[in-house]
């Protein structure tokens, strides 16, 4: 498979899944949440309404998001495969996927349901560390960052998510139970729902992704 959406709760590893077969396969993360991210940073018009949302944990509206994904593909990197993360997250952009994706005679390959008990996902949002300079991610617990070994060998500098809040993380929680669950069903009715363990070391979800991607 190399047409494929990483489907899961917050903080259930898709991102960091997504970097490793980035690197691996040489296929494109494309990660709706790193793209709004970016946006609100440069404090667009378009950032400062996702702030609005996001900041908040809430899902950002769905005509808004499906635009970013179709100009994303647009992008000549796209042509060997992609790798959805965080998209869709609605029975809404679900649709607007297949019909996009049927305008541009390609299909998705698969969905990869990351499982991981709610308990855990708190623990690992919370912990969650990004460096602002290479983009990788850490935990405080689980991965944490080395002193050095950013770009050029120097120092990691670590941000702490708005949403990964004791606050905001159950709101997210909330909205993956009531707005994106019901794609499980909507993605095992057209045979495409693959099921990985996500509660286990980094490594061990990797090889199951491995088996799963083929050669
Ligand atoms: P988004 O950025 O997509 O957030 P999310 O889905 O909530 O997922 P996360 O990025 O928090 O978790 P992840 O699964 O990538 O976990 P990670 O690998 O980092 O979306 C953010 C916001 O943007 C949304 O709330 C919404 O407002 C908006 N948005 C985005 N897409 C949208 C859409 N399609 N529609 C509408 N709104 C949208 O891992 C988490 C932590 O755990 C890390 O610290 C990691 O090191 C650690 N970890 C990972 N795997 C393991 C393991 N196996 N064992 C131990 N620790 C692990
Ligand atoms: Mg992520």
């Amino acid at each position: 498979m190399r047409k494929i959406m990483l489907l899961g709760g917050p903080g259930s590893g898709k991102g960091t899944q997504a970097q490793i077969l980035q690197e691996e396969y040489k296929i494109p993360q494309i990660s709706t949440g790193d793209i709004i991210r970016a946006a609100i940073k440069a404090q667009t018009p378009l950032g400062q309404k996702f702030q609005t949302y996001s900041n908040k944990g809430k899902l950002v509206p769905d005509k808004l998001v499906v635009a970013l994904v179709e100009e994303r593909m647009k992008e000549p990197d796209v042509a060997q495969g992609w790798i959805l993360d965080g998209f869709p997250r609605t029975i809404k952009q679900a649709k607007a996927l297949d019909t996009m994706l049927k305008r541009r005679k390609e299909a998705l390959e698969g969905v990869i349901l990351l499982q991981v008990p709610e308990e855990i996902l708190f623990e690992r949002l919370t912990g969650r560390r990004t460096c602002s300079v290479c983009k990788q991610t850490f935990h405080t617990k689980f991965k944490p960052a080395p002193e050095h070994g950013c770009t050029d060998g120097g120092p990691h500098i670590l941000e702490h998510r708005k949403d990964d809040s004791p606050e905001v993380v159950p709101v997210r929680l909330e909205a993956f139970q009531h707005e994106t669950a019901p794609l499980i069903d909507y993605y095992k009715a057209q045979g495409k729902l693959h099921l990985v363990e996500g509660d286990q070391s980094m490594e061990q979800v990797r090889a199951q992704f491995k088996q799963l991607m083929g050669d």
